[in-house]
């Protein structure tokens, strides 16, 4: 199999923005209790956080964590998570049937990001509640002090405001399954009325609008449009959720999912152009994909949710701790190179969510924390992207696939600095390696720094997973075929089947 690739410095997309290597805690499941959380773990700071699930946090290095849901948020009293610990309520979370203890809240929260070197990305509840409700957190978490809303937050522990930039306006209110589900029209003129109040308490804040919960959605297009048509003078991003899965029998379709998200986030763009076009508008609005990640929501649907529909009420059950193989690792490279690529109108993304919730990091209870397939293309991908997304052209053999029609197997994306050109590669061929050849014409190299490999393990198969008993079994392995031309014009570099790579030059 073979592959082209050309890239040159002169042809740029964008600056590369930190923000699109974001994650999302949610109070859901395990990910905050248990999860992040668990003052009786060995490794437990003195504020309850786990050590060992920090270190792999920072070794994973998100940029901004959006919180604290999610479906959550659409029910959540963010008042119950503030003030004396005793004091805080014990809660039903109806969109999880969960309940919430509130140990953990804004405070704690924002220390752990501290912590954590994150920023964090806030959600307000349009759900249950409005612009009064969603005021009044702004004004808890940002006014300087001086109010008594304000300075309630420094009674409780914290006189400097918290500054979060970034607010959500509500969670997936496209969805049925979403508390206090909206139509485009009721959502539009509440994020509208919200948004406007937001930003007096707090001009300097960027606000999110909701999107689609996913393409297709039936409401998928004339929700954006009404949304938009509403909200386009006072927002600065809207969300698009993406979720893949493999179908059984369409890997195929499940590799390419790199393509549903290129072609998701062209329509979202054109949408955004339409309305900016109508309503005299030249400021840009970015997307914010801020939930993706591969997730097996037919196993959803079938085992966790049954808990949800027979009445149990469960405090931080497991729920949709997906266990990821290397086929899914490879998908989620891919999905970060449709991210890179698409950087001009991408300007935030979250993979959804950080710890044992469909997430790269799992933990357990009293037990270790490791890393799944999918943290090492996530974590290998931030530590390397920096300066300008650089335009790729692939000529690449190709094959069919059911949801997607031809597509390439190879794809790629190239970040540069002045000092290092970094390339992110996959191959989409579950039975051959793939040869690909890079023009480097445009943008010489002297030196091969690094090339990584994440692809089935010497002896084990595409369904290769690690656990807490066998952590490492798939890692990053060394890619040894990469070879650069003397004068620096040119390398060539052999994927291995169903892979996904990066190669770093100097
Ligand atoms: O990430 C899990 C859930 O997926 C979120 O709560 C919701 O927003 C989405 O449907």
């Amino acid at each position: 199999l073979h592959a082209r690739l050309s890239i040159t410095r002169d042809n740029v997309v964008a600056p590369v923005s930190p923000r699109i290597f974001g994650s999302f805690v949610e109070h859901m499941g395990r990910a905050v209790y248990t999860g992040i959380y668990e003052p009786g773990h060995p490794t437990a700071n003195a504020a309850g956080f786990r050590e060992d699930v920090l270190d792999l946090v920072r070794e994973l290095n998100p940029s901004l964590i959006r919180y604290p849901g999610g479906n959550f948020v659409s029910g959540f009293r963010w008042e119950d998570s503030v003030g004396p610990r005793e004091a805080r309520p014990v809660r039903l979370d109806p969109a999880w049937h969960s309940v919430e203890t509130n140990e953990v809240g804004l405070h704690e929260f924002a220390a752990w990001a501290e912590t954590a070197g994150v920023e964090v990305m806030q959600a307000v509840n349009l759900g249950t509640r409005g612009v009064a409700a969603a005021a009044a957190l702004l004004e808890y978490a940002n006014h300087p002090g001086g109010t008594t809303r304000s300075d309630e937050r420094g009674a409780n522990g914290r006189t400097e405001p918290f500054g979060i930039r970034v607010w959500c306006l509500g969670n997936e209110m496209d969805g049925p399954w979403q508390i206090g589900h909206k139509t485009a029209e009721e959502y539009g003129r509440l994020a509208a009325e919200t948004a406007r109040v937001m930003k007096w308490v707090d001009p300097t804040i960027e606000l999110v609008v909701a999107g689609s919960s996913n393409a297709e959605m039936p409401t998928f297009g004339s929700w954006e449009r009404t949304v938009l048509e509403h909200t386009i003078d006072l927002v600065d991003h809207i969300s698009l959720h993406a979720y893949y899965e493999e179908k059984p029998g369409d890997l195929g379709s499940f590799l390419a999912s790199g393509v549903g998200l290129d072609r998701f986030i062209a329509d979202v763009a054109a949408i955004i152009d339409e309305v900016a076009a109508e309503r005299g508008v030249d400021r840009p609005i970015g997307i914010s994909v801020d939930e993706w990640n591969v997730w097996y929501q037919t196993r959803f649907n079938e085992v966790d949710k049954q808990p949800l529909l027979t009445g149990e009420w469960n405090t931080h059950p497991r729920l949709i701790e997906d266990e990821y193989n290397v086929s899914d690792a490879v998908v989620v490279g891919s999905l970060l190179i449709s991210l890179l690529r698409n950087s001009d109108r991408v300007s935030m993304a979250n993979l959804a969510q950080l710890v044992n919730v469909i997430a790269p990091i799992r933990s357990e209870p009293g037990g270790p924390a490791w890393r799944q397939t999918t943290f090492f293309p996530f974590a290998l991908t931030a530590g390397a992207a920096r300066g300008d997304v650089l335009a790729t052209a692939i000529h690449s053999d190709t094959y069919e696939t059911v949801a997607h029609g031809t597509v390439n197997l190879a794809d790629a994306a190239a970040t540069a600095t002045e000092k290092e050109i970094v390339l992110y590669l996959v191959n989409r061929s579950e039975t051959a390696p793939l040869t690909l050849d890079v023009d480097l014409a445009g943008a010489p190299a002297r030196a091969v720094l690094s090339a990584q490999s994440v692809h089935a393990p010497d002896g084990g198969d595409r369904f290769s997973t690690n656990t807490a008993d066998h952590q490492d079994a798939v890692a990053p392995a060394t890619l040894l075929d990469v070879t650069l031309s003397e004068d620096g014009d040119a390398v060539t570099v052999i994927l291995p089947a169903l892979s996904w790579s990066i190669v770093r030059l100097a």
